[in-house]
């Protein structure tokens, strides 16, 4: 079993290096880290722990969706020692919680097409996302937190940008 928990100030350099192993020394280039920009949410970013040792961990950024703030998820590695034991779904299915009842409609992802759909996510390709860079259309996908979110969208396109623009 894993614990959830917030991360803390003294988590830090462990994360940055599960992002590295994860995610390799070029992550920063991609159009998605462009988009975290300022701090992420503090109160959505979550470890995995297996005893004492970070194992996964989840941050969400704040970004533009045309003219209304929503969260990104993201990013979100577990150690690859580890993966396939349920530590991804956790962290997933606990930062969802911890996101809904907040003021953010929607939550969006750029990841693999067949792992989000078990959470509740659906295909962004048919809103038009303007993305700031390369992506894989199937990649983005949408959540609503708010029941009605995506119906109560206004025709697109919608520009996605870093709040901090
Ligand atoms: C994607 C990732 C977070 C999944 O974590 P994990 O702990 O291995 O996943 P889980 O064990 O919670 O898997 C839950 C379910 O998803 C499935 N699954 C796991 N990885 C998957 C993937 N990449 N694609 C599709 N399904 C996947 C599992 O088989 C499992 O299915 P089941 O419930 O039917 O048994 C992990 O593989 C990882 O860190 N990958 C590299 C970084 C990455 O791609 N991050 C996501 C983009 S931000």
């Amino acid at each position: 079993m894993y614990r959830i928990s917030l991360q803390k100030a003294e988590d830090a350099a462990t994360i940055e290096r599960l992002m590295a192993k994860v995610f390799g020394p070029e992550r920063h280039a991609r159009s998605v880290w462009q988009l975290r920009q300022g701090p992420a949410i503090e109160s959505l970013c979550i470890v995995a722990k297996d005893g004492d040792e970070i194992v996964g961990s989840l941050r969400f950024w704040e970004v533009r969706l045309g003219s209304q703030d929503i969260l990104l998820l993201g990013p979100l590695a577990v150690l690859p020692s580890l993966r396939g034991k349920g530590c991804g779904k956790a962290l997933v299915e606990d930062g969802l919680r911890r996101a809904t009842g907040g003021p953010w409609p929607l939550v969006l992802v750029s990841g693999e097409a067949d792992y989000y759909p078990r959470f509740g996510f659906v295909p962004a390709r048919d809103y038009d996302l303007k993305w700031p860079g390369f992506i894989e259309s199937e990649r983005l996908q949408f959540y609503e937190l708010m029941p009605g979110a995506l119906t109560n969208l206004p025709p697109g396109p919608f520009v996605v940008a870093p709040v901090a623009e």
